[in-house]
């Protein structure tokens, strides 16, 4: 009696055994396919606004990126030659499938200009250096992603500030033309060219 109760119990727990591996191998194909892109952008927008559309300041907006430069600058962060205060933890815990799926979600929405105070005093003078040293790369005044150069126009300027920071200090490295071109630009204007820069990319909202 005792004996049969035993096997009972067991078959019962093999049973359960069988259901819920049986259970695990029917989820495995959706497991292994992971989270939706709109599931793992859930994680993002808590920061960076709805849909990528940052209310700033020093967040920046990541919609309507180009896909090419999203997935280097995430990449970057995790290996940590993009300096980051936050986005080398945050990147780190994604897989290159799962940044892909990043882009994908943020690059298909529209990037949405900021709203910010600017010295309209400097706008003029920005938008001269801009076409002297920048424009050749980030195309149309800053606004253009298809650069694969990030998007300056209507960037949050205390981000905006922070990567001019990260470039000179040596912290971010800067693609070579664009570090000469930046030294050249330092070197006849200082950081009052940074300003009028930054003001005229905050001019275009
Ligand atoms: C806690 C706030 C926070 C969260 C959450 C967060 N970010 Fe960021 N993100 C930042 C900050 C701040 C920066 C600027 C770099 C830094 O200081 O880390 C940034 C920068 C970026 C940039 C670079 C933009 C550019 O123009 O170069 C990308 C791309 C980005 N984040 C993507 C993401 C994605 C994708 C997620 C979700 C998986 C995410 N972020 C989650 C705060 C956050
Ligand atoms: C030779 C091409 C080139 C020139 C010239 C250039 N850049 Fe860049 N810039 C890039 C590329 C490419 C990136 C993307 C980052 C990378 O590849 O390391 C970038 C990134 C940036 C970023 C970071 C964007 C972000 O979302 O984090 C800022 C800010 C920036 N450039 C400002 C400037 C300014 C200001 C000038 C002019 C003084 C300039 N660049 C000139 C090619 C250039």
């Amino acid at each position: 009696m005792v004996y049969k109760t035993l096997t009972k119990a067991l078959l019962i727990a093999s049973m359960s055994i069988g259901l819920s591996s049986g259970v695990c191998a029917a989820d495995a194909p959706k497991l292994k396919m992971g989270a939706s892109d709109t599931m793992l952008a859930f994680t993002c927008v808590g920061c960076h606004g709805n849909n990528g559309a940052s209310n700033g300041p020093a967040i920046p907006t990541i919609a309507g990126l180009s896909n090419e430069y999203f997935i280097e600058v995430m990449k970057g962060y995790a290996a940590g030659t993009v300096p980051a205060t936050i986005m080398d933890r945050i990147a780190k815990g994604y897989t290159e499938d799962e940044i892909k799926q990043l882009a994908s979600f943020f690059v298909s929405k529209t990037f949405v200009k900021a709203k910010q105070e600017f010295d309209p005093k400097l706008v003029k003078a920005g938008g001269k250096l801009h076409d002297k040293y920048c424009e050749k790369c980030h195309a149309e005044g800053g606004q253009s992603a298809e650069d694969d150069a990030g998007v300056l126009a209507g960037q949050w300027t205390p981000y905006v500030m922070n990567m001019f920071d990260d470039f000179n200090s040596g912290r971010r490295e800067a693609p070579k033309k664009m570090a000469k071109q930046m030294k050249n630009m330092m070197a006849k204007e200082g950081e009052a060219g940074l300003h009028a820069l930054s003001s005229y990319y905050a001019s275009q909202q």
